[in-house]
This record gives C-alpha cells, sequence and structure tokens, in this order.
C-alpha cells in the first residue's frame, strides 16, 4: 500500500533544483547502443522508467556503470540479442525506442508492444510507416513487434501525425542507412532536439532538428561520446504550477527558460507574476488567479504533459475555465478524483469545463497516470485538510525525490508502506 500522505494548505515556497528530463534521457539511453564505443551520459534522472531501461539493457548485454546517482557509462559493444523482452519494458511505452536504435545499427529488433500511461491509444503506425520507408519489414509475433532489413536506405518520409516517438525513433533507424533520409512534419520538442544533439555529439549528420523538417544524412559509424541531459521541462512545469495552486513563491531552478515560454505564459495570463532568469524562473502567485482556456498542442505549444497540472490550478481560479485536450484522447480520468475533492467539473469529449471553487477539501484519491498523479498530489498540497494519494508507481516512474522537493519547499507530504505509518502521518507524527 505504497501512498502519500498529504497535509494540505501551506503554501510553497523556496527554492527547488530541476533535474534531468525523463523523455530525452529514455531515447538517449537507446541511442547509445549505436556505437560500440563508450558513451558518458550525465544528468540522467534516478526514476523508475530510466532504470527499467538500464535493466533492460543489462538484460541484452550492455555494459551500464552507475559513476553516480546521475551519471551513467555505458558500452554496448558485445550484445548478445536484438530482442527486449520483460514485464517492466513492456509496461513501458519509450521501451519503443529500441526499436529504432537496434534496427539501425544491427538491421533487427524485438520489442515487447509498449505501454505506458494509459491516455489513449498510442498508435505507433508512423514509426513502423517510416521503418518500412527506410527498407525494412515489420511484424507483430506473439505480441512483439519484430522488424528487420537486408540494408536501410534514405527515404523521404511525412508523418501524418506530429509524433515525438516517431520523429526520434526514426532518427535513430536513419543515421546510419544509406544516403539522405528527409523526415516532414516532425515533432519540435526540445527532448526531440537534444537527442539529435547527442546522436550529432556521437557523429550524426542530423539537421533541422527543432524545426518542422529533419534531415539526416547517413554516415558510416557512430563513435563514443560525453553528453548532459537538458533540463526536464515538465518537472520544472510541475513545481511553477505547484507555486501557483497553492499561493506560493517558488523558485524553478537548473532549467531552459525558453522551453517553458508556454507554461509561463499562461500562469501571467491568470494572474501569477513569472521573473526569467539565466537558469531559473520564479512563480509568484500573491493574487486571487482567474481561470482561462487552454489547449494542448505539440511544442511550442502547451504540452499534453502540463494539462492535468494546470486544470487542477484553474478548479481553484475565479470564473470558468475550459481545457481542450488536443494531443491523446483519454486524459482527464483524473477529474473524477479531483471531483472527490470538491472540484466543479463537466467534461464533454476532449474537453473540460472547470467552474473555479474556492477550496478543495482533503480526500482519498488515487493517481491515474504519471502527469495526473502528480497533478493530483498538488491539488492535495492546496487542499485543506489531509489527503492520501495512492497508485504512486505511476509518479515514481517520472518524479526523482518529488515528496523529499516539495517538503523542501514547506510542504507536508510523506511516503507510507503501512498503516502504522499513514496512522502516523494521518497524527502528524514524525
Ligand atoms: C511522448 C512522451 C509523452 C508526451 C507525448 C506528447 C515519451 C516517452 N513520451 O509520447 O510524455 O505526452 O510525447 O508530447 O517521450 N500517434 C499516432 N501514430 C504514431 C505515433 C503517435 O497516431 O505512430 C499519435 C498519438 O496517438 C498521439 C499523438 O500522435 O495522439 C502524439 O503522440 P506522440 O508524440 O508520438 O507521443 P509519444 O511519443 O507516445
Amino acid at each position: 500500500m505504497e501512498q502519500y500522505a498529504i497535509w494540505g494548505g501551506n503554501p510553497l515556497v523556496g527554492e527547488v533544483e530541476i533535474g534531468g528530463a525523463k523523455n530525452a534521457a529514455l531515447p538517449i539511453l537507446a541511442a547509445s547502443l549505436l556505437t560500440d564505443d563508450t558513451v558518458l551520459i550525465d544528468n540522467m534522472p534516478d526514476i523508475r522508467d530510466i532504470n527499467v531501461l538500464l535493466d533492460a539493457m543489462k538484460g541484452i548485454g550492455v555494459v551500464v556503470e552507475r559513476l553516480g546517482r546521475h551519471q551513467v557509462k555505458i558500452n554496448a559493444a558485445h550484445i548478445h540479442t536484438t530482442a527486449i523482452e520483460g514485464e517492466g519494458i513492456r509496461k513501458m511505452r519509450a521501451s519503443y525506442y529500441f526499436l529504432g536504435a537496434l534496427l539501425g545499427k544491427y538491421k533487427s529488433a524485438s520489442v515487447g508492444l509498449p505501454g505506458g500511461c494509459e491516455i489513449g491509444t498510442r498508435a505507433i503506425d508512423q514509426h513502423i510507416k517510416g521503418f518500412k520507408a527506410l527498407g525494412a519489414k515489420v511484424r507483430m509475433e506473439h505480441g512483439m513487434i519484430i522488424t528487420e532489413a537486408i540494408d536501410l536506405t534514405g527515404a523521404h518520409i511525412f508523418l501524418d501525425v506530429v509524433s515525438v516517438g516517431a520523429t526520434i525513433n526514426l532518427m535513430m533507424a536513419a543515421v546510419l542507412a544509406e544516403g539522405l533520409t528527409v523526415i516532414e512534419n516532425v515533432a519540435k520538442e526540445p527532448h526531440v532536439v537534444d537527442v539529435a544533439n547527442f546522436l550529432n555529439s556521437m557523429g550524426a549528420n542530423i539537421k533541422g532538428a527543432g524545426t518542422d523538417v529533419i534531415r539526416i544524412r547517413g554516415v558510416k559509424s557512430l563513435h563514443g561520446s560525453e553528453y548532459t541531459v537538458i533540463p526536464d521541462q515538465i518537472e520544472a512545469g510541475t513545481f511553477m504550477m505547484a507555486a501557483a495552486i497553492t499561493k506560493g513563491d517558488v523558485t524553478v531552478k537548473n532549467i531552459i527558460p525558453k522551453h517553458l515560454e508556454c507554461i509561463s505564459a499562461k500562469l501571467k495570463e491568470i494572474g501569477c507574476e513569472v521573473q526569467d532568469s539565466d537558469d531559473a524562473v520564479r512563480v509568484v502567485a500573491s493574487r486571487v488567479l482567474r481561470g482561462t482556456q487552454v489547449k494542448t498542442m505539440p511544442y511550442p505549444g502547451f504540452p499534453t504533459d502540463m494539462q492535468p497540472q494546470i486544470s487542477v490550478t484553474l478548479g481553484l481560479s475565479a470564473g470558468t475555465s475550459i481545457v481542450r485536450e488536443s494531443i491523446f484522447e483519454n486524459r482527464f480520468r483524473y477529474l473524477e478524483e479531483l471531483s472527490k475533492m470538491g472540484a466543479n467539473v463537466t467534461i464533454e469529449g476532449n474537453v473540460a469545463i472547470l467552474e473555479g471553487v474556492e477550496k478543495y477539501e482533503g480526500a482519498a484519491i488515487s493517481a491515474t497516470d504519471l502527469r495526473a498523479g502528480a497533478a493530483l498530489v498538488l491539488a492535495a498540497l492546496a487542499a485543506e485538510g489531509f489527503s492520501t494519494v495512492d497508485h504512486i508507481h505511476y509518479i515514481e516512474r517520472g518524479y526523482e525525490d518529488f515528496p523529499e522537493k516539495l517538503n523542501g519547499l514547506g510542504g507536508h507530504i510523506k511516503r507510507v508502506t503501512n498503516a502504522d505509518e499513514l496512522k502516523r502521518a494521518r497524527l502528524k507524527v514524525v
């Protein structure tokens, strides 16, 4: 019964350090399979998804050495199979990155069908379409996706939907292919650019990452590299929203303000003060917040991974807010949990209408996925009274030291594992 026990009602105040970006680190780890040389990666977050991926890599013979909590050395010269299986990997969406990396290097890959958070259909047809365009065959067998090629040859690929996963996977599959690959209508997220930078640091020739068109000129081989993962845009955004929802004053450090512009803009719109410096952003919420409209979009639009965090904040903001989810079709399930805390929400298809209430009240709630889980924790920190949040394994997939960082800002949140610890947390006995 792992749960967070939370006493709400305190404004969060202080400074918090942001870790490396999960959604950059996962494909960067997979991309390190593309060279026989040793790769050193820094600013790797210590979270469950990363550890599952590293274990899967060890399972196929990759030498993984942790040099510190956030630094890992990888050598994939002697893998003994290109098939990646296992319970953990099946639960994780990012396992699809092994397809692109292993296909690119060994012309063969089999991966247990990807899972991840249950937030919609999450097809991978665009990945498959791209692999086929490069000359690979793709089939499904016993719950595995199998892709093989004799040779990979550069191709012109037009993505039908803007997909982070397909963009990164196709870059990895194409870096060692013969000739030029052009991928159009690609995702422009900071983590797409980070993976391209990492591949280029290993000797790849990728141009245009961060724009709508990526051009990849195939090279013969890639070499070792030392690379630092960018800061996590979504972890940073979550703490910015924690300041807003608790009427606090939080400085989020070790970030790239440019990556947070769409979040900062919305926070200003609802009445927060937002101050940027070189590698930090401060959010002060001293006034009554007002509702607004949000529509999730591919970068540089408002990220779907911040939709739950801003929605719980809008639920406490004056007036009517309208949140339109345009990336994933099943991303409002947490709102039922939020209603248990007193939120006034109506859902119509992919639109949530929130009538701002004055306060939330503590309740026993469940995380429904990673970002929704984090958002519900924020709601509980803002609520009057005591809450429990269960299914925290979702949250631990993507947030390092989440309770510790929140407590560092004056929150009261404790990870409990049994009834006795829960009782003590409820009674505020340390
Ligand atoms: C990644 C992130 C996730 C984030 C999402 C959007 C990782 C591990 N996960 O997920 O946190 O919420 O980007 O920023 O980095 N689609 C297709 N066919 C495809 C691929 C995608 O139809 O082949 C659709 C999806 O169903 C979705 C949309 O495209 O509606 C965007 O998906 P995509 O950008 O691929 O998300 P993920 O890579 O799964």
